[in-house]
């Protein structure tokens, strides 16, 4: 792990134009540079990056983020991967804090050596995964084995001196240590990228009502980063630049078997968001090959409009009702030509959407159309056109049908209507968060008439809210001294407080004794205001 100081340290001495400097071509425009956006295609400059914040925001795309974002963004990288593209480029030295994964790594390995033997002590489980169609070879490469009875697991963690803490802290105790979290069952060991086991699955073979067990997440497995398999189908991926992404354990491990090498699952987790960025530095065509049962099929949709949407090429492959790709293999059948008919993403998240209603019914086909036009909503804007006119044609409808209004901000359009008064005090909070606290007892954003969203975002932190920086990267809008930011302040608080009054007077609701009472307090407010005093945001109403 990097020091979280040194990290610090680095941010220090980086800056934001310097580094994207290297990427793009930035010209000067007022306070800030612009340039055409690297993360979406576009003819007019809307990629605005912001010296004195050391930001960069797209006002056609929506991306923002600072410079460690934009490495990670540009170059694919992951967050420490990227701090330390930064520190090369600015030679700087990283300090890095002294793991203790070592010995925990070590321990999952000896685990693994206990589980490995005991496979060929059990006759049933080793004739198990014969008659499933493992060679022998396989067994070997994929380290299988298997995990004796709670109480013989104990003897062995016990005569092998191993800590009960690390045992439970590496999920093969559970959260009390009181069990093994797999019993009797064959045991995948689980590695991450470069070989290492980081954690166990298990299938039972005894009939156990929970056919598989994975370990839970802990500090050096996380099921949805984690492919498993990927350490043996690395390269086989970055030499064909295609992946295959299965479901299970025995789909990987029978498809290599078959030769099929750059074969991976997910861990009984759909494909997440999470998963993306290993296949981005992959950069594979992608081949999603689930079971084709309907929760498969409902996985694989999921995942197409995951990856379609990340310009990700590749497609479905669908089996025979009910079958798995370790089925196909187990039956003998020319897995690969299989694999070669893909249905492509976009094909397949219509087909299948489609699939779900009965388009002769006008209600359904509505439902149909809306469906489509909230994914088209989230497509980028490349992908959009392409994407409904093939819908559309499906569907049998006009194009324009599936038309959604694409919010198209021009290079920083300044004819956007804006209350300069309110934008003025955002920007002054956002570039001041220390006053926050003060000015929040005064001001709360249903006060606002127009930027109360944008407020509420500065309120909550929420820095990198694209409408938040709409306002604080316009450079006329001012940034106000404490002093006249209470006065602006106060001088919107003084309608708003009369805009109560009246609420409060044609309020049927109330008595004449609360009306009475609520007025007062009210014009107490108003004419500390008028003399010039803030007053705390305590509405009674
Ligand atoms: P077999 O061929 O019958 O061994 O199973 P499979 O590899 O076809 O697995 P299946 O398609 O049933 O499930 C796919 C993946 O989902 C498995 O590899 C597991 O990771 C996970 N899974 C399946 N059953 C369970 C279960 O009961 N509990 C949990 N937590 N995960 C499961
Ligand atoms: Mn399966």
């Amino acid at each position: 792990m990097i020091k979280q100081e040194s990290i610090e340290n680095l941010k220090s001495i980086i800056d934001i134009v310097d580094v994207i400097g290297n990427y793009v071509q930035l010209k000067k425009q007022g306070s800030n540079f612009v340039a055409l956006c690297p993360f979406h295609s576009e003819k007019t400059p809307s990629f605005v990056v912001s010296p004195t914040k050391q930001i960069y925001h797209c006002f056609g795309c929506g991306v923002s983020g600072d410079a460690i974002k934009f490495i990670m963004e540009i170059e694919k990288l992951t967050y420490k991967e990227a701090i330390e593209k930064l520190a090369s480029m600015y030679n700087f030295k990283l300090e890095y804090t002294k793991g203790n994964s070592f010995i925990h790594l070590d321990l999952l390995e000896r685990v693994n050596s206990f589980y490995i033997s005991n496979l060929y002590k059990n006759e049933n489980a080793l004739n198990y995964l014969k008659q499933r169609g493992l060679y022998d070879s396989t067994i070997e490469k994929f380290q299988l084995g298997y995990a004796p009875t709670s109480h013989e697991q104990f003897k062995f963690f016990k005569n092998a001196n191993l800590n009960k803490k690390d045992l439970i802290e590496l999920g093969v105790l559970n959260e009390s240590g009181e069990y093994p979290r797999l019993i009797e069952r064959i045991t995948f060991p689980i590695f991450s990228q470069n070989g290492k086991i980081i954690a166990f699955g298990g299938r039972t073979i005894t009939n156990h009502p929970a056919k598989y067990i994975n370990f839970t997440n802990t500090k050096i497995f996380n099921k949805s980063k984690t492919f498993y398999g990927l350490n043996f189908a690395r390269e086989h991926i970055l030499r064909s630049k295609k992946i295959i992404i299965t479901e299970g354990y025995m789909d990987v491990i029978m498809l290599h078997q078959a030769g099929i090498q750059n074969a991976v699952a997910t861990l009984g987790t759909a494909l997440t968001k999470e998963h993306l960025p290993i296949l981005k530095k992959l950069n594979p065509k992608v081949i999603i090959s689930y079971d084709s049962d309907s929760a498969g099929i409902n996985a694989a949709l999921k995942a197409s409009k995951l990856l379609y949407k990340e310009f990700f090429d590749g497609g479905v492959v669908l089996f025979e009702e009910g079958k798995d790709p370790a089925d196909i293999v187990k039956e003998g059948k020319n897995i690969e030509n299989i694999f070669k008919n893909e249905i492509d993403f976009s094909s397949f998240i219509i087909e299948f959407t489609i699939k779900k209603y009965d388009l002769k019914n006008p209600i359904h086909k509505k439902n149909a159309i809306d469906e489509f036009k909230n994914y088209i909503k989230e497509l980028p804007e490349i992908l959009k056109d392409d994407f409904s006119i093939k819908a559309s044609q499906y569907l049998q409808i006009p194009p324009n049908i599936l038309k959604v209004k694409t919010k198209h901000i021009q290079n920083l359009n300044l004819n956007k209507k804006i209350d300069i008064a309110e934008a003025s005090i955002i920007k002054t909070l956002y570039e001041n968060p220390e006053i926050m606290d003060e000015i929040i007892e005064y001001l709360t954003p249903e006060m606002f008439n127009t930027h109360f969203y944008e407020l509420d975002a500065v309120y909550k932190e929420d820095f990198e809210n694209p409408k938040l920086l709409e306002i604080v990267l316009r450079d006329d809008i001012k940034t106000l001294d404490i002093k006249t930011l209470k006065n602006q302040i106060r001088k919107l608080l003084i309608p708003y407080y009369q805009k109560k009054q009246l609420e409060i007077k044609y309020n049927k609701n109330l008595s004449n004794e609360e009306k009475m009472h609520y007025l007062k307090e009210i014009n107490l407010k108003l004419i500390k205001l008028k003399k010039g005093e803030l007053v705390e945001s305590d509405i009674p109403i």
